[in-house]
C-alpha cells in the first residue's frame, strides 16, 4: 500500500444552471430523452470570463482551509484537464499565480475524463518515493466552451466544475491499496477536439467547421466505457485481494447513468454503495470524481478506514481504477 492521507477537499461549481428544459429551447431534444438516455437533469455553466484555473483556485482555498495548510505549503500542483486555460503554460502554473505562490512543481495531465485518476496515480507515486510531501491534485473542466450547442448528441451531456484534494504522506495504515491505468490511442478519433493543436491550428475555416468543439461517436464510446471501467475496477479489486463486497463506496466517472448501471451490474457492486452526481452536474470529465468524492465526504458516506473504489474512462481512450483506504 502507498501510505498517504487526503487531508483537504474542495470544489467549485459555477452558479449558472442549464436545465433540460433550457436545452429543449436550443436543440431538438426533450427532458424525457435526456433523463432516460443519460440520467442528467441539469448541469453547471461557467461565466464567459471564467477559466479553469479560477475554479481550481476557488476549490483549493477551501481544501487548504479544510487541511489547515497554507498555499505555500504545497510542493506539487497537478491538474487533470482537457480544457486548460491556455495550451501553455499549464493550468497548474496559472493556479500557482492565482494562489500567489512560486517554487512548487506545477503541471497538467491530459487524459480526458480519466485525468483526475491519472493525476492521483502520479501524485501517489511522488509521495511513495518521498519526492513530494504536500500535493494538490485537481480535476477541472469548462466543457461548455468547447461544446457545440447545435449538436444535440453532445450538448446535452456536459457541464463545468472543479474538485481538488490535498495528499500528504502518513505512517497510518491508510492510502492506495491498488491502482491501474491504461490507454488505447488507436481509438483517439472516437472522442476528441480536432483543431487548436499542431495538427490543425486555428484558422477561420477551422472555426467555421466547429473543429474547436468536442466530437464524439457516442455509441462506440459507450461500449468501450462499460468494458474498460469494469475491467479496471475488477483488476483493482483483484490486486488489493478484495471483492466488491469489501468496498464501502464506489465513485465512478459520471458520463451516463446507463454506463454506471451497466458497470456496477457487471462488477457486482450494489447501487446503494455507488455515488451518483450526474443528475445534478452532467459529465464534467476530469472533475466528476473529485466532486463526487467531496459530496460523499460531506454527506457522511466516508468514515475512517472506508475502502473507496474509483474508476474512470475517457478520451484517448484512457481508463484507470484505484482503491483508497480513507
Ligand atoms: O466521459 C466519457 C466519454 N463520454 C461518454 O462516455 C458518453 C458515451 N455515450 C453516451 O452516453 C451515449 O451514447 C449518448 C448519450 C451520447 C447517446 O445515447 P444513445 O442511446 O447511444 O443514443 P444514439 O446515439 O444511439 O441515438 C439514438 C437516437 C438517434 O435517433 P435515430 O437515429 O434513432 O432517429 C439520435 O439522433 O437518439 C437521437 N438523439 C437524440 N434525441 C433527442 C441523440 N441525441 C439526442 C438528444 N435528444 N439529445
Amino acid at each position: 500500500m502507498i501510505k498517504l492521507k487526503i487531508v483537504g477537499l474542495g470544489v467549485s461549481l459555477p452558479d449558472k444552471i442549464l436545465t433540460n428544459s433550457d436545452l429543449e429551447k436550443m436543440v431538438d431534444t426533450s427532458d424525457q430523452w435526456i433523463i432516460e438516455r443519460t440520467g442528467i437533469k441539469e448541469r453547471r455553466i461557467a461565466e464567459s470570463k471564467t477559466a479553469c484555473s479560477d475554479l481550481v483556485i476557488d476549490a483549493t482555498k477551501q481544501a487548504l482551509q479544510h487541511a489547515g495548510l497554507k498555499a505555500s505549503d504545497l510542493d506539487t500542483l497537478i491538474v487533470g484537464t482537457s480544457t486548460p486555460d491556455t495550451i501553455f503554460p499549464s493550468t497548474a502554473c496559472w493556479v500557482q499565480k492565482g494562489l500567489g505562490i512560486s517554487g512548487s512543481a506545477a503541471f497538467d495531465i491530459s487524459a480526458g475524463c480519466t485525468g483526475f485518476l491519472y493525476a492521483m496515480e502520479i501524485a501517489s507515486n511522488l509521495i511513495a518515493t518521498g519526492k513530494s510531501k504536500k500535493v494538490l491534485v485537481a480535476g477541472v473542466e469548462i466543457l461548455s466552451k468547447i461544446t457545440n450547442y447545435e449538436d444535440r448528441s453532445t450538448c446535452v451531456l456536459f457541464g463545468d466544475g472543479a474538485g481538488v484534494c490535498i495528499l500528504v504522506p502518513t505512517e497510518e495504515d491508510r492510502g492506495i491499496m491498488s491502482s491501474n491505468w491504461g490507454a488505447d490511442g488507436n481509438l483517439a478519433e472516437l472522442l476528441y477536439m480536432p483543431a487548436g493543436g499542431s495538427r490543425i491550428p486555428a484558422t477561420c475555416e477551422s472555426v467555421e467547421k466547429k473543429l474547436h468543439c468536442l466530437h464524439m461517436a457516442g455509441n462506440e464510446v459507450f461500449k468501450n466505457a462499460v468494458r474498460e471501467m469494469e475491467g479496471a475496477a475488477f483488476t483493482a479489486l483483484k490486486d488489493a485481494n478484495l471483492t466488491a463486497d469489501d468496498i464501502d463506496l464506489f465513485i465512478p466517472h459520471q458520463a451516463n447513468i446507463r454506463i454506471i448501471d451497466a458497470t456496477i451490474k457487471r462488477a457486482n457492486i450494489p447501487s446503494e454503495k455507488t455515488s451518483i452526481t450526474i443528475d445534478k452536474y452532467g459529465n464534467m470529465s476530469a472533475a466528476t470524481i473529485p466532486v463526487a468524492l467531496y459530496e460523499a465526504y460531506h454527506e457522511g458516506k466516508i468514515k475512517d478506514n472506508s475502502k473507496i473504489l474509483f474508476a474512470a474512462f475517457g478520451a484517448g481512450f484512457t481508463w484507470a481504477a484505484m482503491i483508497l483506504k480513507w
